[in-house]
């Protein structure tokens, strides 16, 4: 069976990805700093498909040494890690110069230096396997510098977007490597991370969001504004239209 790890699965879009994958018949490497929820999850995952292997790890991916022994961990549980999913990341952040250095900072190491930690980890397994699927999780914020909270976070989705395009960019000098590398731009799903957040248009609930997600993974994308409607088109727009119109639509 193809083995997914999923770092971030202990919730939001994460934890969903594990339900979905597990249903189409892939074993599960799952990590994230609250276990119990990740035992929670396991248990879940299990008693809706008996077959399936789910291996949990503790990982906080702000520790650069434990990142790498994690992957390295589960490779060895599994011999082979097929895809690995760098998901796990955090919408912390307020406007540039207003006081909170500290949260645009936190959001920048774990959304931009973490998932290079992530990236350079996975990529020591699949260049050791030969081959390997690698899923970078950025955001429709990343077609264009973003306004409020979210100025620090849209730059590290733009970030790993072009990390995620780098890795794709060297691979095609490395033909003895079948290494495949897919950037996944999610609209506005529900989650932990935007629970609180009330009237966003377009936003659809986590189950629907992930299914659009995980079809464009599974075709194995190099890039997918998910879900296609209204992310494809309203990608489009806010990647090319002047800053005060992109104002108006996020
Ligand atoms: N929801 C959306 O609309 C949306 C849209 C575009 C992109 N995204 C991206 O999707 C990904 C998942 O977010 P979500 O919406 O599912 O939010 P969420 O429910 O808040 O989940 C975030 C996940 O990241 C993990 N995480 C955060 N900091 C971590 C750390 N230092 N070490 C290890 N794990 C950490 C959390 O696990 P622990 O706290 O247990 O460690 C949790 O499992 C993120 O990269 C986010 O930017 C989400």
């Amino acid at each position: 069976m193809p083995t997914t790890l999923i770092t971030g699965a202990s919730s939001g879009l994460g934890a969903e990805m594990a339900r979905q994958l597990a249903a189409r018949g892939q074993d599960l490497a799952l990590c994230a700093r609250r276990t119990e929820r990740l035992e929670g999850l396991r248990e879940e995952i299990l008693a809706a498909n008996p077959g399936r292997r789910v291996e949990l790890r503790a990982l906080d991916v702000l520790d650069d040494a434990a990142v790498f022994e994690v992957f390295h961990a589960f490779r060895a549980d599994f011999g082979t890690i097929d895809r690995v999913v760098i998901n796990a990341g955090l919408g912390k952040g307020a406007p540039l110069g207003t006081g909170r250095y500290d949260a645009n900072r936190q959001t920048a190491m774990t959304n931009f230096v973490a998932a290079l930690a992530q990236t350079e980890a996975a990529m020591e397994v699949f260049r050791a396997q030969k081959r390997g699927h690698l899923v970078m999780i950025s955001s429709v914020t990343a077609m264009r510098g973003m306004r409020k909270t979210i100025t620090t976070y849209a730059a590290t989705k733009a970030g790993v977007a072009s990390l995620a395009e780098g890795v794709r960019h060297e691979m095609l000098s490395e033909p003895d490597l079948d290494i495949r590398v897919s950037t996944i731009y999610p609209g506005y799903i529900r989650s932990e991370m935007n629970e609180r957040v009330k009237h966003t248009p377009f936003m659809v609930d986590t189950e629907v969001g992930v299914r659009a997600m995980v079809e464009a993974i599974e075709k194995e994308k190099a890039n997918a504004l998910v879900p296609t409607w209204p992310w494809v088109p309203l990608g489009k727009a806010i990647r090319h239209l002047p800053l005060p119109l992109v104002r108006k639509l996020l």
